[in-house]
């Protein structure tokens, strides 16, 4: 269905996406030795189990076992196929590749290309406008705004004229064809017919996606008519829940934090102010693919949504969305009912930036959250109140976390820590009887599992070794001469690994090399993580060839041992077996009696 690419082109892709670089993108790496490390991407830890090595191009997790080369690094972060992770590494390193075969593959991609075109072509049109006698009123609601003629540029602010089909006049004399103007969801058509402009008399503000490109548009009107703000529809290269306002900008912020808002103009006031680690999820509800998209840019999430009823809500979903996919995450609430923009035009930079640190943790808001439902003033009140706090607090794995946090409330409400504690206490033993409960199932079921299907121990061993003789194959080629006459294609175990030698010594017999980043093309993607943990533990031999070799003669004995237990097996049990069959059975089992001692006694 989709096009092959060669070997050689991706090889050529992931050459020019040096891996350090690449992981660089999703994970702060320290150097340290050959070695740099960082915290995993793909699972949660505090410290840093996670490698990459720049000599031979993979990375691998001691913590997890993931591991491989760029393009599996890009599978996991990305979630993507193979296929996929290669065309964005091509896109990367800016590598043309070959058009599909797959005519709809080809349609689609052309389309999303056409109508990324016509959204270019609208936005500089819309700033066009802005900048003309046309766009005075745009020009001056902004200025009342305090938002700068340089942060309206920055922004690519526009201006869409209050006419029904200016924008379509514009396209349409610069070559656009109405089928694909309809596909922008920036023309629309009438009952009758007619084509004209979805936007009209409002200030346009472009929305980029990551690498900045113009994927659609929000336009607010000048004054208080409604609907306030309509944005593009969803469209080939739009979708709203997968993008965040701003990230291209706030991507490059030096900060560790991005911090969530609601609206367009909360981002751009806070960027006129020097606050550039911002996005806005624009009035949706925060989506998975945005949330991750959030983890890859930012070790901790700020949410900073409106304080009314709905955005209390959206924080909450929006807070347990982020955590159950491992983000560290916390809450900004602005005093007074205002949003960001009205905050920081009010109280300056600076108090924004104390709000920033003293965002609440998920517990804190919580409990926040619960104080706001009852009336502490009385005595029922209250106790329902830490009732209920006691029941998060429970909650809190970490023991000295929760200490801390039964600290403060209670001095917050004044009732001795102990009695605090022992509530807490009471309420987590409850919980952690009933996960004592789940863990002992688990057992059983692993247990069951086992039984069922008994993994062939020494199958997996000879598997293994045969990893291992590969693997060292890739750090050092000129082992290969002794591979080829020792370790033939056709005695190789493993179907996967057969495969694999069939590929590297196609290869090596071209003489041409073969790197460990480039067995991790060709490994399956189950088996990426474990090729990259014997590359990265196993492959430091003062003598490779021994190495091969011993590992060679270790395939040998366990074979011949394997066979040998099968034998007896066989021999005990020989009423079904013919004379013939005896003899022949006690023939072989000599034969590898002998086999097994001279293969010890042999120096490797
Ligand atoms: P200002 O009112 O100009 O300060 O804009 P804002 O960005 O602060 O907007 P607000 O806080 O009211 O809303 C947050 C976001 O929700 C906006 O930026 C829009 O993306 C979205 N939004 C608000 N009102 C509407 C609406 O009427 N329709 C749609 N589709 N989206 C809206
Ligand atoms: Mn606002």
């Amino acid at each position: 269905m989709f096009i092959r690419y060669s070997d050689e082109l991706i090889e050529e892709i992931r050459i020019n996406n040096d891996i350090v670089d690449v992981v660089s993108e999703y994970v702060r790496l320290e150097k340290r030795g050959k070695n740099y490390f960082g915290l995993c991407p793909f699972h949660r830890e505090k410290t840093p189990s996670f490698s990459v090595e720049d000599v031979k191009q993979i990375f691998y997790c001691f913590g997890c076992g993931k591991g491989g080369n760029v393009f599996q690094f890009i599978t996991l972060a990305e979630k993507i196929d193979f296929i996929d992770a290669v065309r964005h590494l091509a896109d990367r390193a800016k590598i043309e590749l070959p058009e599909s075969d797959d005519a709809e593959e080809v349609a689609r991609a052309r389309q999303k290309q056409q109508v990324s075109e016509i959204n270019l072509l609208a936005a500089r049109y819309y700033n066009d406008v802005f900048n003309s006698d046309k766009g005075t009123v745009a020009r001056d609601y902004l200025k009342r705004r305090d938002i700068s003629v340089s942060t309206a540029k920055k922004f690519g602010l526009g201006y869409s004229p209050d006419q029904w089909d200016s924008l379509y006049e514009h396209l349409k004399a610069s070559g656009s064809n109405d089928e694909l103007m309809l596909k922008s969801g920036l023309i629309q058509k009438s009952a009758k017919g007619q084509l004209y402009d979805r936007f009209r008399g409002r200030l346009m503000f472009p929305i980029f996606d990551v690498r900045g490109l113009v994927i659609g548009f929000g336009g607010r009107v000048l004054d208080d008519s409604l609907p306030k703000y309509m944005n593009s529809p969803e469209t080939v290269v739009y979708n709203k829940g997968k993008h965040l306002y701003a990230l291209n900008f706030a991507k490059n912020a030096d900060s560790e934090k991005l911090v969530v808002v609601e609206g367009y103009m909360d981002v751009i006031s806070l960027y006129q102010s020097g606050i550039n680690n911002v996005v806005a999820s624009l009035g949706t509800a925060l989506t998975e693919s945005q949330g991750r998209l959030l983890k890859k840019y930012a070790q901790e999430i700020v949410i900073s949504y409106d304080s009314d009823k709905a955005g209390q809500a959206a924080t909450q979903r929006g807070l347990d969305l982020l955590n159950s996919i491992g983000c560290n995450v916390k809450v900004l609430t602005v005093p007074d009912g205002k949003d960001p923009d009205g905050f920081i035009r009010k109280s300056g930079p600076d108090s924004f930036k104390r709000l920033i640190e003293g965002s609440l943790t998920l517990i804190e808001y919580k409990i926040r959250v619960l104080r706001q439902g009852h009336d502490l003033s009385t005595t029922d009140g209250k106790i329902a109140f830490l009732n209920k706090a006691a029941l998060v607090l429970a909650k809190v794995d970490n023991a000295v976390e929760r200490e801390m946090y039964i600290k403060k409330l209670s001095a917050e409400y004044e009732i001795s820590e102990e009695a605090m504690l022992s509530e807490v206490l009471r309420r987590t033993r409850r919980s952690s009887a009933s996960s004592g409960k789940s863990l002992k199932i688990a057992n059983a079921v692993e247990a069951a599992r086992k039984s069922a299907a008994p993994v062939d121990e020494v199958q997996e061993k000879i598997l293994q070794s045969e990893r291992f003789i590969l693997s060292l194959l890739c750090v050092d080629n000129s082992i290969y001469p002794v591979l080829k006459e020792h370790f033939k294609v056709n005695e190789i175990t493993g179907d996967e690994n057969k495969r694999i030698a069939q590929i590297i010594y196609t290869k090596l017999n071209e003489r041409k090399d073969f790197t460990p980043a480039e067995l991790m093309n060709v490994v399956s993607s189950q088996e990426a993580g474990e090729f990259a943990r014997v590359l990265k533990e196993e492959c430091h031999c003062d003598d490779n060839s021994k190495a091969v070799l011993g590992k060679i003669k270790e395939i040998g004995i366990l074979k011949a041992e394997r066979r040998q237990k099968q034998v007896l097996e066989l021999l005990r049990n020989t009423e079904n077996l013919s004379k013939g069959d005896v003899d022949k059975l006690k023939l072989e089992l000599r034969d590898l009696i002998l086999k097994i001692k001279n293969m010890k006694d042999m120096p490797i």
